[in-house]
């Protein structure tokens, strides 16, 4: 508890972590004198090439973020929304064992990090290259996301120790990260293969079309092959395990949260009476109370938890009063800044209702605690290279949630405490009712085991 109140933290010879609003807004804004830290160029060491997210020169990360933004622009999504809607619509049958069976009793339990894990790539697969890995339905391909996680693990490991790949050692210290990371590597280039040889066959929108079509004319470029290549994988990664883990956090929090989790039905099941009428848009974005459930869950335990290291740049820049000389990675860790009780007052509490006015909401807050709350609040990080797709980010999330509580009644697996802190875990993972991650740059998890009974 108390190092999330220390506000600035020399955590290697020159990385700073700091724990302020300030800092957020500091470092991450547009006219801050940084740019990404060398940490991200790590993840380019698979691919041939720098993508969007591990670009340092600001030029051309604008020139990039020009052409992925183009791939995700709302109507991007419009067109995309019934590849997402098919897969939602089958991860919520296999919920239960036999969805012709229309009594209501409890089915055997799912573990949810795993059953959104595949429901997520499997959405990707299709929006990205129109080639679905079929998780939900086949283990054939399942274990590509233990090697995703393990290799995006080892890579972020990496850029925090970068002697370790400049002299190999990855190859002896992490060998099964390094392996895995290849593993992915070609799994992604032969997606993205099939995708090229598809050319326009392929009718319908997705991500690779975009990204293959894109012109940007200010610059007068397209992408590469491999930086297409590069860019597809991120976009996998970027979207697939982050959005897996907020539903997983946002079910761990409403199931062990149970007074919330009645609101919410309340909400859903008086606002809705048609399965199909759930889905991106109005009148889902209507639901306030869902909406501050997720954005509460994924301040419990976001996605990407730890610290998005910024590199201060010629002469120095000043965070939050104090000046930092050029050449400091610096940067606000997400899981800290959540969970500071400057910002969020009992922070361990799943509290939805911090996100609502009181004037509209029972036990609201003031505007000026949801706009404080919201000035330390980053899982999508901030500034220019917040996250792309946090509306498709949204759009899934708020449709997933709300069909599972349309659908049905779910509680955790009597006796099974996976997912849950416990002290055998050690003292900072003891909170019953917290959702346990485990920072491998994006997060991994385990549980919550759920059992559904249809409603
Ligand atoms: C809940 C879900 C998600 C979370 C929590 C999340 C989180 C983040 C964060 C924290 C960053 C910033 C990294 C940095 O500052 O260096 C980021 C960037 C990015 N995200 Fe997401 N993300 C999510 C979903 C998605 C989805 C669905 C996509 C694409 C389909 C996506 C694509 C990207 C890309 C391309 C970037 C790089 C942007 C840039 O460098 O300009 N993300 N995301």
């Amino acid at each position: 508890m108390e190092s999330y109140r220390n506000t600035i933290v020399r955590y290697g010879p020159h990385r700073i972590a700091v724990n302020t609003n300030a800092a957020l807004r500091d470092i991450y804004h547009v006219r801050a004198n940084c740019q990404k830290s060398q940490f991200f160029t790590v993840f380019s060491h698979f691919f041939k090439t720098q993508m969007v997210m591990t670009t340092l020169d600001h030029k051309e990360h604008a020139f990039k973020r020009r052409i992925a933004a183009e791939a995700l622009t709302s109507q991007a999504l419009k067109q995309m929304e019934a590849g997402v809607l098919r897969n939602i619509r089958l991860f919520c049958d296999k919920m239960i064992d036999d969805p012709c069976d229309k009594t209501k009793k409890w089915n055997s339990a799912r573990n949810m990090s795993q059953w959104c894990g595949w429901l997520v790539n499997d959405i990707m697969g299709d929006i990205t290259f129109h080639q679905n890995w079929n998780m939900l339905t086949s283990d054939e391909n399942r274990d590509v996301l233990e090697v995703l996680n393990q290799g995006v693990g080892g890579l972020n490991m990496m850029g925090h120790m970068p002697g370790i790949l400049k002299l190999q050692l990855d190859k002896i210290f992490f060998r099964g990260a390094t392996e895995g990371t290849y593993k992915y590597q070609r799994l992604t280039a032969n997606q993205c293969n099939f995708r090229i040889e598809q050319g326009d066959k392929i009718q319908e929108r997705d991500i690779f079309g975009s990204l293959m079509a894109a012109h940007d004319s200010e610059t007068n470029r397209s992408l590469t092959r491999d930086e297409l290549i590069a860019e597809a994988g991120l976009f996998v990664i970027a979207g697939s395990d982050t959005t897996g883990s907020a539903i997983t956090a946002t079910i761990f929090y409403l199931l062990h949260n149970e007074e919330c989790y009645g609101r919410l039905q309340k909400e859903i099941l008086g606002r809705f009476s048609q399965l199909e009428d759930i889905h991106a848009g109005e009148p889902l974005n209507q639901c306030q109370y869902l909406h501050a459930c997720i954005t509460e869950a994924m301040r419990l335990s976001p996605g990407v938890g730890g610290i998005l290291l910024r590199e201060v740049m010629k002469p120095g820049m000043t965070v939050d009063g104090t000046y930092f000389p050029p050449g400091t990675d610096i940067g606000v860790a997400n899981y800290a800044i959540h969970h500071n009780e400057a910002y969020f007052p009992e922070p361990f509490l799943f509290r939805p209702t911090r996100w609502l006015h009181a004037s509209e909401h029972q036990g609201g807050v003031t505007t000026r605690e949801i706009q404080l709350a919201q000035s330390a609040y980053a899982p999508f990080s901030v500034g220019r290279a917040n996250c792309v797709g946090k509306n498709l980010a949204y759009n899934e999330m708020i449709t997933i949630v709300a069909r599972l509580i349309f659908l049905y009644d779910m509680r955790i697996q009597p006796g099974s405490a996976l997912g849950e802190g416990c002290p055998q875990l050690g003292h900072d993972r003891s909170k019953k009712n917290e959702f346990q991650t485990w920072d491998r740059f994006v997060s991994y998890h385990e549980g919550p085991m759920v059992e559904f009974r249809p409603r």
